[in-house]
């Protein structure tokens, strides 16, 4: 018999029930096995704030938004005493595995935690899709499909205003909302981090399409690049900086460069909300799945990836050795309907 710990931690992410839901059913069907949730992220684990997941706890979950576990940026190495209160809890409640479903950072702490000698399958996590090893992160195309539709939206208002609108999405240091719902919406220019910001070019491409006819344009920037000067950003009480409103540093620029009005809309944590799609909820339920069959097979410091179509494990430090960008080429083939 196995007891498999599993905790959600970082920022929210579309997905993460039914990555719970996953883990749970699977686990439960797959012998005398029992799961135990660990409430609000590494905090639970520090705190041993934990509670039994059974089958009914997580039916009727596989569409919701949020976490029924709860998370928090709190991390035992940072803000704690390292390993030494989690190894307390694990040992308190029979955990042989933990299942740790996080982003970069969460998966970092998890592979902390290996070496210190505890046994951890991680799932990768993130809107941002910026994890290294594995295809796509569940989360994501959730949040591609919210910042497309929001695109499409303020498109039509452009269009009846006659004006440029910045539409500002999430992407922390890399670019990989932008490009796709750049992609997804036909944007007229999308600024990500991984290419450096030039506004004259972008304010070239503006002008060009407005003397051809066009009097409105769509630009969609990653809220990670680079701002024209020095933000001040505020911290959250772990100490990260909270980005967002880099376009409204952008937009008086690129109005005096081109002459056209110009605004923004940041869609902030709108892109985080809510339900998956039908793709995230499969996703997430593979992984989930995966996670919960390695497991109780004994695996440890693997991370669950999509690699093409399958769900494999790939080892955790390789997931943990970069934070992934976007493909140039990609990038290269949306400049094409720049403008
Ligand atoms: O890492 C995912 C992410 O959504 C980033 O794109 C964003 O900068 C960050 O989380 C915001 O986190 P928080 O809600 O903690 O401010």
């Amino acid at each position: 018999m196995s007891v498999v710990g599993v905790l959600t931690a970082g920022g929210d992410c579309p997905g993460l029930n039914a990555v719970i839901r996953g883990v749970v059913a699977r686990t439960l069907k797959s012998g005398p096995h029992e799961v135990v949730g660990i409430m609000n992220g590494w905090e639970g684990l520090m705190d041993d704030d934990t509670r039994p997941l059974d089958r009914d706890d997580v039916r009727g979950i596989l569409a919701t938004g949020g976490t029924i576990l709860g998370t928090s940026r709190r991390d035992p190495y940072v803000h704690g005493d390292g390993f030494s209160s989690v190894q307390k809890t694990l040992e308190k409640n029979d955990i042989d595995t933990l299942i740790v479903i996080g982003g970069d950072g969460t998966l970092q702490t998890a592979l902390k935690l290996a070496d210190d000698g505890a046994r951890v399958i991680g799932v990768p996590k993130t809107i941002d899709n910026d994890i290294a090893a594995t295809d796509f992160t569940f989360g994501f195309d959730t949040a591609v499909q919210i910042a497309s539709e929001a695109i499409d939206r303020l498109t039509t208002t452009a269009e009846a205003h006659n004006r440029v609108i910045l539409c500002e999405v999430m992407g922390r240091t890399k670019g990989w909302i932008a490009l796709y719902a750049g992609l997804a919406s036909g944007a007229d220019a999308i600024l990500i981090p991984e290419v450096p910001v030039d506004l004259e070019e972008v304010a070239k491409i503006i002008r060009r399409r407005h003397r051809h006819g066009r009097k409105y344009s769509m630009v969609v920037v990653a809220e990670g690049v680079d701002p024209p000067e020095e933000m001040d950003l505020p911290r959250d009480i772990f100490g990260f900086e909270r980005l967002g409103g880099v376009a409204y540093r952008i937009a008086p620029i690129l109005e005096e460069l081109t002459g056209f009005e110009t605004r923004v809309t940041v869609l902030g944590h709108l892109q985080r909300g809510g339900t998956p799609t039908a793709f995230d909820r499969v996703l997430a339920t593979r992984l989930g799945s995966k996670a919960a069959d390695l497991a109780i097979t004994g695996e440890n410091r693997v991370m669950v990836a999509l690699k093409g179509t399958q769900i494999l494990p790939v080892p955790l430090e390789e997931a943990c050795a970069e934070i992934r960008g976007v493909d140039p080429e990609l990038y290269e083939v949306a400049t094409t309907f720049f403008g």
